[in-house]
């Protein structure tokens, strides 16, 4: 079931989320078979349980190619729960980021480059990964909505910050963020 995204400026999305313990209630797989519903009907690349009003430590993310992002390689599809991130090496790099709960805009982000995460699937099954780019940045900006914190809050020059249709003209017009 597709489920209203919150936009920036509602209270719920600057809330530290609470960490999941039941794995076996059934609510659990509901609310995941709904998020992923809702981000593929929008072709999110990732979306956190906090962006559908629920405060969980809960985030998804993954495609193979999206219209949104069409120069960025595929992530695998993955459920993460309770998050543990920790950067691999000081070095920063710069990418342009929007989310489903700021539609429409793109702003210029600073992310970890080399990034370790670690938490687990729906099963509580642990996961442990070492990755770098753009499946690192999105891990980071997900990872963020659990701690109340959204991507403009990170842009360090708001020179670049700006429309999507106006920044990238080119990016399939009918995308709604
Ligand atoms: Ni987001």
């Amino acid at each position: 079931m597709i489920r209203p995204i919150l936009k920036m400026g509602d209270p719920r999305l600057l809330r530290h989320a609470e960490p999941v313990t039941d794995f076996a209630n059934p609510a659990l797989a509901e609310l995941i078979a709904d998020m992923f519903d809702t981000m593929h009907a929008v072709e999110g690349v990732g979306l956190a349980a906090p962006q559908i009003g629920v405060n969980l430590q809960l985030v998804i993310f993954g495609f193979g190619k999206n219209a949104r992002y069409p120069d960025a390689p595929a992530v695998p599809e993955t459920i993460l729960i309770n998050p543990q991130l920790t950067p691999l090496s000081q070095e920063t790099e710069d990418g342009w980021e929007g989310c489903l709960s700021v539609p429409g805009l793109r702003g210029l982000v600073p992310r970890w480059k080399l990034l370790h995460y670690e938490g687990m699937d729906q099963f509580g099954n642990r996961i442990s990964r070492d990755v770098e780019d753009f499946h690192a940045r999105v891990v980071q900006h997900e990872v963020d909505h659990l701690e109340g914190i959204l991507y403009p809050i990170r842009i360090k020059d708001m020179t670049q910050f700006g429309y999507v249709d106006v920044l990238f003209p080119e990016l399939e017009a009918d995308s709604d963020e």
